[in-house]
């Protein structure tokens, strides 16, 4: 089937079985193209909560449709290819959280939203990384563990001293590999341009930025701003939807090495497998999806 063909087949398909088909900002441009919305975590979040439609194609990671089934349980949430997951999701388990919680019964554990449902299960609260600020000081405790990101965590860390807050030691491989030197090389070579990165780059990156935010806060902001050239510091799929809304602007990626191979998996064929066969259904087990929704509304109702 050529690619006009299947787009017309995603359509059809997508009617016959009341499907609405979720993609993350990281997707590949095809995929963000076909999709009824495109979004950060939180914003793909409260489209699961709240969408009439019967199936959900969920074009992402592992954990974003696990947590679209949470929200939806009684929708059937379809992820295209079965083994597109999240490396920082598996740096924490459900296990470790609970010789935490046996040793620390009184310290709050806020779970950014990139884990598992039995990790948030075991959480207090979940985050996503435009809301995690707020999530954070919104606790009535001075003490909070914050998992899985690092990075994330010290990010907020530094904006919340009034708290002691406990890192994990997870973090996205994609955005941690980045470097200040690298960042510094970009600059020198786009001496105009303003840095933009993803609080999941690590603290030497995140401190030379000019802007930090979620996927849609850095699509958000460079739109909102009169520059005309901005360096980008996270996954390079958000570049179609920057260039698609600022065609006379200039993006440059810091460095190649922000793809996210897992985000990179779903293709429009996976789409339309994943339409024509119902493939590959979440499902998450009652108690734990019961206790992990618990964490994902307390976060919903804040944002
Ligand atoms: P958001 O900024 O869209 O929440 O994305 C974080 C992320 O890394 C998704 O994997
Ligand atoms: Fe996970 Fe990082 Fe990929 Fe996001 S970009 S899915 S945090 S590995």
């Amino acid at each position: 089937m050529n690619e006009k063909d299947m787009i017309q087949e995603i359509q059809n398909l997508k009617k016959e079985k009341n499907a609405v088909i979720l993609a993350h900002n990281y997707q590949i441009p095809e995929v963000q193209d076909i999709a009824d919305i495109v979004g950060d975590s939180l914003k793909l979040s409260q489209e699961a909560s709240k969408t009439d439609a019967e199936v959900i194609v969920f074009a992402g990671v592992h954990f974003m449709a696990e947590s679209a089934k949470i929200l939806s349980p009684d929708k059937r949430v379809l992820l295209p290819v079965y083994d597109a997951g999240c490396p920082m999701a598996d740096m924490v388990d459900a296990k470790a959280l609970r010789m935490f919680k046996d040793k620390y019964p009184d310290i709050p554990i806020v779970c950014y939203v990139n884990s598992s449902a039995e990790v948030k299960a075991e959480s207090d609260i979940c985050c996503t990384s435009s809301n995690a600020l707020k999530i954070v000081k919104s606790i009535k405790a001075d003490k909070v563990l914050f998992v899985p990101d690092q990075n994330l965590g010290s990010y907020i860390k530094e904006q919340v001293p009034e708290k002691e807050i406990i890192l994990w030691e997870g973090y996205c491989i994609t955005h941690h590999r980045v470097s200040g030197t690298e960042v510094e090389a970009a600059k020198k070579n786009h001496p105009d341009a303003l840095i933009l990165v993803h609080p999941e780059c690590n603290e030497e990156v995140v401190k030379l930025a000019d802007f930090v935010g979620s996927t849609a806060q850095i699509i958000d902001f460079a739109k909102r701003t009169e520059h005309e050239s901005f360096i980008i510091g996270t996954e390079m799929g958000v570049l179609h939807q920057l260039r698609k809304d600022n065609p006379d602007k200039k993006f440059y990626l810091i460095s190649p090495a922000l793809t996210c191979y897992n985000m990179k998996k779903t293709s429009l064929e996976d789409i339309y497998n994943a339409l024509k066969h119902d493939q590959y259904e979440i499902n998450v087990e009652e108690e734990i999806s019961k206790r992990a929704l618990v964490s994902l509304e307390r976060m919903l109702k804040i944002s």
